[in-house]
């Protein structure tokens, strides 16, 4: 079988990842996921497709960042941009200021301190 050469990959601008607590064994537990965190995967499916980036803006779900406390957590990259405490009602605006504006959300911000 030949390659048409068409199936070429398309990388994303910006990965988003959230924390959902998921186990190796697909168990969904700890406490991002007892804050709602599939919610805010959902949220963000929702604004990327209905903003038409979904060649631009990747989704994917995660195990444990280990800053449960400051969960929900959702990192952004290759922006390495760390945001905690993170609610459905945020998503609009990392949205509008972080993926499409440029600018990375401050006050949702984990410092490294
Ligand atoms: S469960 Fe989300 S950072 Fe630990």
């Amino acid at each position: 079988m030949t390659r048409s050469g068409d199936d070429k990959l398309n990388k994303p601008k910006y990965h988003v990842f959230v924390c959902t607590s998921s186990r190796v064994n697909g168990q969904q537990k700890g406490f991002c996921h007892t804050k709602s965190s599939v919610g805010i995967v959902s949220s963000f499916m929702e604004e990327i497709e209905g903003r038409g980036l979904g060649g631009e803006v990747a989704i994917s779900n995660t195990g444990c960042f280990g800053l449960c406390e400051r969960g929900p957590v959702v990192v952004v990259y290759p922006d390495n941009v760390w945001y905690g405490g993170v609610t459905d009602s945020d998503v609009e605006e990392i949205m509008d200021e972080h993926i499409e504006g440029g600018k990375a959300v401050k006050r949702l911000e984990l410092s490294s301190s």
